[in-house]
């Protein structure tokens, strides 16, 4: 048995040097995806309900996530915020070739060949009730809807994006788009599933960037905050039907999932620290209440320690930069 007082926890933390060499996890600008807002006017503005984010048009693109390209950050997940009058009950502006985020990708890549671009696959971005498929007297049709979700992850491949993130929770979505993507022979397409979404409160700053309107609730197709078996489920459909990554999402009140993902299956797994918890942060931040400095890098670095391979965050920028600047607490 170790005992006080040949043993004594504190040695190894009594210096920067030794606190460095026995750091566990690190944290580094190629574990992000920063999310990114497109929008159909020219120009940017500041998004309320996430302060520091911005929504921008195709004119400000290339210089907006080109901050990312330089700070080293693989992926970029774009996100659209579409006119209210382009929206309808069925979200049809989704599966329009030439929509908004397809635009936008054709710019990124042709700008950024080399790099990971993330397309998000659902209809709550075009849809007048916000929800994610096809609703049908009050109810997301499942199968219906999944195979608009599969159309829409083709023309979002076919515009460039390297990997469709289906963040829908329809069953069976990700055998349908993976068939669809052979089909078309689009074999090196990555599915990135968000395997395991919650029925969360925690993105309603998110609703808000979109302008999303959400008539009801997510929680026929998003799952119980009080399960975390069923995610392990979830996540051995997604392998199966071919995913090659998954996330968890939200992230941090809910990091004993992705550690038991993790544990579990030994695959590529992401966390989305989503734009709740951002704003939670920000605002205490810009209160004066916690430190920047601080709570930022221990938020990350708690999705490293439950074991994600990369986090999706909107800290991206930021993070990064204090990396790259050594002004990290870890460093
Ligand atoms: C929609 C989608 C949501 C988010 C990503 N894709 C919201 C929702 O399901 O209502 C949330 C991201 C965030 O809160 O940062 N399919």
């Amino acid at each position: 048995m170790e005992s006080f007082p040949s043993i004594r926890m504190r040695r190894n933390r009594n210096n920067d040097w030794s606190r460095r060499l026995v750091a566990e996890n690190r944290l580094s600008a190629d574990d992000f995806i920063w999310p990114v807002f497109v929008r159909e006017q020219p120009g940017e503005e500041e998004i309320v309900s996430l302060p520091g984010q911005l929504r921008v048009g195709l004119d400000r693109l290339i210089e907006h996530v080109g901050q990312a390209v330089e700070l080293g950050i693989p992926a970029v997940a774009l996100f659209p915020v579409i006119d209210p009058e382009k929206k309808d009950a069925d979200g049809s502006e989704a599966t329009n070739p030439d929509n908004l985020i397809c635009r936008a990708a054709r710019e990124l890549k042709r700008a950024f060949p080399e790099l990971g671009l993330i397309g998000d696959v659902a209809l709550d971005p075009y849809t007048t009730h916000g929800q994610d498929g096809i609703l049908r007297n009050g109810y997301v049709v499942n199968d219906e809807s999944v195979s608009r979700l599969s159309e829409q992850a083709i023309i979002l491949a076919e515009a460039g994006f390297d990997v469709v993130a289906p963040s829908d929770m329809m069953d069976g979505r990700i055998g349908a788009i993976r068939s669809a993507l052979e089909e078309k022979e689009l074999v090196n397409t990555r599915i990135l599933s968000y395997a395991v979404k919650y029925a969360s409160g925690f993105y309603g700053p998110f609703r808000q960037a979109l302008g999303n309107v959400l008539s009801g609730d997510k929680k026929s197709y998003q799952m119980d905050s009080a399960n975390s078996d069923e995610a392990l489920r979830e996540v051995a459909l997604d392998l199966n039907e071919g995913a090659d990554m998954v996330m968890v999402k939200p992230g941090l009140p809910y990091l004993d999932v992705i550690h038991r993902v993790k544990s579990e299956f030994k695959v590529p797994t992401f966390a989305y620290q989503v734009s709740g918890e951002y704003s939670m942060l920000m605002a205490a931040i810009q209160n004066g209440w916690l430190d920047a400095n601080v709570v930022i890098e221990e938020s990350l670095m708690s999705f490293k320690r439950a074991g994600c391979d990369g986090i999706l965050t909107y800290f991206a920028l930021d993070m990064a930069r204090r990396l790259r600047d050594g002004e990290s607490q870890n460093i």
